[in-house]
Formats: structure tokens, C-alpha cells, sequence
């Protein structure tokens, strides 16, 4: 077995916190988007910084690969083990450190969810507003720097996070920021390692920024005649500056997953999900500034969600969204993309996307958190045939192409990972040498998480 005398030394050390067993191994390696075939050689479930600290000493010293694990809810392949190693699961390092109410912010380890600290604040009224929309750690939300649908209120976790406790790849453990809510003190590492997808150390501990739960939330659904109809909505209420917590995009075939899926009934039309908080008054306002655009524009009026077991209901089904798709086509390959233009392109770019889509014989339909710019395709294909295989590749490709030439990214939320290693070298182009730079100077044996973001066949251990 490769790396067998690193393994032998890890158990001798961490005895059943580390684990060979191929049931474990293959848990670790396959992420929620299927990227699988690729396990860790062993597993270790770790429950302090300084177990991490440790372990990635002992892996420095044998040149063994370590990859960062939390919930193993990416998308883009981030936790496979394409060369092997060690899987560090930090889920275990789940405990709540320390609340400041009154400063509005918390102290955890990267293994709590964003369920476990939101039911852990409720009564508090406060709450933490990143949201992907499965059940994610808030160590791999930062690592992959995770937004979703509260992104276009609150931002995303490159907004949230004060500070982080990182251990590095030479397996020092460093503090990144302070509670204080800004700094110009030197280089900015916390946001360095944000977005970093394990890669350049691992992170043990965050310090957030919370919110307070507002005073009046609702929620309801606005259908469209046209998906240029939906757009040309988004793009009004985000340039006058209505401050609507949630507008989410789901085109007739999204609507199609989720009424099939979550047993509704929502005619087969471009959708939008809304949510509005604030004040009494501020959500009423922002209802009725809405509602004219809305109507102005083609919209029907909102359909309100009337208690909130039918908010949590609509939220839920519409989270349950990429499952929901993926169940549409059983056995098939599926693909998502996620690009983000900005909001005046937006129109566009999904437009000119759905015409592609609708001369290609694929299932691919579309959805996003359009408030942002940022909008998810989700492509199924039959993997046994060639054909479609490659109708796929083509379809993502341009669609990233699209983005890139209207001034957008090739990943809004999901990251690079394996999967789009390509298309950070196309967005970035020559920018990606400092980047790899960072990393070797950072990682010197080449790791942390190799095979992952960037091109690696001359980074050290490749
Ligand atoms: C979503 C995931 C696919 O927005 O990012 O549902
Ligand atoms: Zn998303």
C-alpha cells in the first residue's frame, strides 16, 4: 500500500481515530457531485487543532498527502484523493468556543454546521446568513469561500469571517485576524485562506460575524412569462437598491424538479423565490416596490407564503433543488455549473445559455441565485454514450467561455476543485503563476490538497 509506513506511524499514534476501512475511505473521496473513484488511503477523525497540527507534521514528514475534510458537500471534486493520502475529518470539532452577544460574533470549531450554530442561536436572535442549502461545515464553507441564497443581502463567507486558526502545511498553528471588525494590519491572510479549498493549510477555527434574526420576514414565489422577464426583475430590484433578502431564479424545468420532487404544484413558469425582511414597515415598503416592478415588467403578484411551516416548506423544497433535478434523469452523469456575471449581463448570459441548451437533446435546466449574478445549469447526460458526453463538456465549456467574455468568473460559489482547473487558467491567465507561487511558498512539499485548483504537474510533489 502506498505510503504504508506513514499510515503505520499515524495509528500508532492516533490508534481507532484513524481508519484503512474501504467503506471510510470511499465516504471521504466521492463529494456530493459524484467526482468518486478516488479514496484516501486512511481517515482521521480528529477532535483538537492540535491532533491536525500533529498529523500534518507526521504526513510533512513522510511527503504524504492530506486532504481537508468536512461535510463532503462540495461539488467541484474539492475532497477527492486523485494521488491518495490522509483525509483529515474535522466534523468532530464541533463545539461552539465562545459567543459575544453583544458584539455580534462567535468563536467555533470548523466541524459545526450552519444548522447546529443557527438552532444554537435561535433564542438568541441572532443568526449566521450563509446559505448553500446543504447541510455544510462552516470550516468547508470558508475553506471554498460558500455563499448561496442569502448572498445578495449578507454577502458571502468571504464577508463573515473576522479570523481563522489555521494549521499551515509545516503544521504551525497561526491566528489569521482578531475579533475587531476591521484591520490594516499587514497582508490579508483570513482572506487568503478563504476560498484557499485546502490547499494551502487546514482550517481548524473561525471567529464570525452574526446578525440579528429581523423583526419580520416574508417569503413568497412571483412567476414570469419569460425567462428574460424573470432577469429583467432581478436586475431592476438589484440596481434601485431594494435590500431583498432572497431572489431565486427557477426556470420551467427547476419548477418541473421541485413540484415532482416536494410533491407541489407551482405552474411550469420562470419563477422567482423571494424572501423580504426588516421591519414591519421596511418589508411592506419593499413588498410594494417590488410588487410594481414586478407587474411592470410582466410578473404576476407575489404568492405568499402564509405561515412558516409553508415558508420553511418552500425554502426547503427550493435547497432540495439539485437533488430534485438529479432525480429527474436516474442513472445519468449530472454536471453543475455555476458561473456569476455582473447583474447587467445576467439576461444575457442565461439567455443566450438556454438557446444552446435547447438545441442540444440534453436534459439542462437552470436556477441561481440571480441577485448576485450567479446561476447554476444542471446537465444530466448518459455516461455511457459518447455522443452526449461530449455534448456536455461543449455545452459547460462555452457557457464558462460566455461568463469569462462578459466579465464574469467561471465559479460563483462552487469553486475550482478538480473540476474547473481549466477555467481558472482561462479567467485568470497570467495571474495564476502568483497564485502558484503563493502556494509553494506556502506548501513547500506540495500536500496540502494536491491535484486541486491549480494545474500541478510542476508543484512540488505532483
Ligand atoms: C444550489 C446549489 C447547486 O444553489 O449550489 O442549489
Ligand atoms: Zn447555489
Amino acid at each position: 500500500m502506498p505510503f504504508s509506513t506513514a499510515i503505520a506511524a499515524l495509528k500508532s499514534r492516533f490508534g481507532a481515530k484513524l481508519s484503512t476501512a474501504v467503506a471510510d475511505r470511499q465516504a471521504h473521496g466521492r463529494d456530493e457531485a459524484g467526482h468518486d473513484g478516488m479514496p484516501p488511503d486512511a481517515v482521521l477523525r480528529v477532535g483538537s487543532t492540535d491532533e491536525v497540527a500533529e498529523a500534518v507534521r507526521m504526513c510533512a514528514a513522510y511527503k504524504m498527502p492530506i486532504i481537508p475534510f468536512g461535510a463532503g458537500t462540495s461539488l467541484e471534486g474539492h475532497i477527492c484523493a486523485p494521488k491518495g493520502g490522509l483525509s483529515i475529518d474535522l466534523s468532530g470539532m464541533n463545539r461552539i468556543i465562545e459567543l459575544n452577544e453583544g458584539d455580534q460574533d462567535v468563536r467555533v470549531e470548523a466541524g459545526v454546521t450552519r444548522q447546529a450554530l443557527n438552532a444554537y442561536l435561535r433564542d438568541k436572535g441572532l443568526f449566521f446568513p450563509v446559505d448553500p442549502g446543504s447541510e455544510c461545515t462552516l470550516g468547508g464553507m470558508a475553506a471554498t469561500r460558500a455563499s448561496g441564497t442569502n448572498a445578495v443581502r449578507y454577502g458571502t463567507m468571504r464577508e463573515q469571517v473576522l479570523s481563522l486558526k489555521v494549521v499551515t502545511a509545516l503544521g504551525d498553528v497561526i491566528e489569521t485576524g482578531t475579533r475587531a471588525r476591521k484591520s490594516a494590519a499587514g497582508l490579508d491572510l483570513t482572506h487568503l485562506f478563504i476560498g484557499s479549498e485546502g490547499t494551502l493549510g487546514i482550517i481548524t477555527e473561525l471567529s464570525l460575524k452574526l446578525h440579528g434574526i429581523p423583526e419580520k420576514l416574508a417569503a413568497g414565489v412571483c412567476r414570469f412569462p419569460s425567462l428574460r422577464a424573470a432577469t429583467d426583475t432581478v436586475m431592476a430590484t438589484i440596481q434601485m437598491g431594494l435590500p431583498v433578502s432572497r431572489i431565486e431564479l427557477l426556470d420551467e424545468l427547476s419548477v418541473r424538479a421541485v413540484n415532482t420532487y416536494a410533491k407541489m404544484n407551482h405552474p411550469e413558469t420562470p419563477t422567482l423565490f423571494l424572501e423580504f425582511g426588516g421591519t414591519s414597515a421596511t418589508v411592506d415598503e419593499q413588498i410594494a416596490i417590488f410588487t410594481d416592478l414586478a407587474l411592470s415588467l410582466g410578473g404576476s403578484d407575489i404568492e405568499f407564503a402564509d405561515t412558516q411551516e409553508e415558508m420553511n416548506r418552500m425554502w426547503h423544497a427550493r435547497h432540495q433543488l439539485y437533488y430534485a433535478t438529479r432525480a429527474m434523469g436516474p442513472g445519468k452523469k449530472i454536471v453543475t455549473t455555476d458561473v456569476c456575471v455582473p447583474m447587467s449581463r445576467l439576461g444575457d448570459c442565461m439567455l443566450e445559455t438556454r438557446a444552446d441548451f435547447e438545441a442540444s437533446p440534453l436534459f439542462a435546466s437552470m436556477l441561481g441565485h440571480v441577485g448576485d449574478g450567479n446561476f447554476h445549469t444542471i446537465m444530466l447526460a448518459d455516461p455511457t454514450s459518447r455522443v452526449e458526453m461530449s455534448v456536455l463538456e461543449r455545452l459547460n465549456e462555452r457557457m464558462v467561455r460566455r461568463a469569462i467574455a462578459m466579465g464574469g468568473t467561471c465559479t460563483g460559489e462552487h469553486g475550482i476543485g478538480i473540476g474547473k482547473r481549466d477555467f481558472l487558467q482561462w479567467e485568470k491567465g497570467p495571474a495564476t503563476t502568483l497564485m502558484r507561487q503563493v502556494k509553494m511558498a506556502l506548501d513547500p512539499l506540495g500536500i496540502m490538497n494536491p491535484g486541486k485548483m491549480l494545474p500541478d504537474e510542476d508543484l512540488p510533489g505532483a
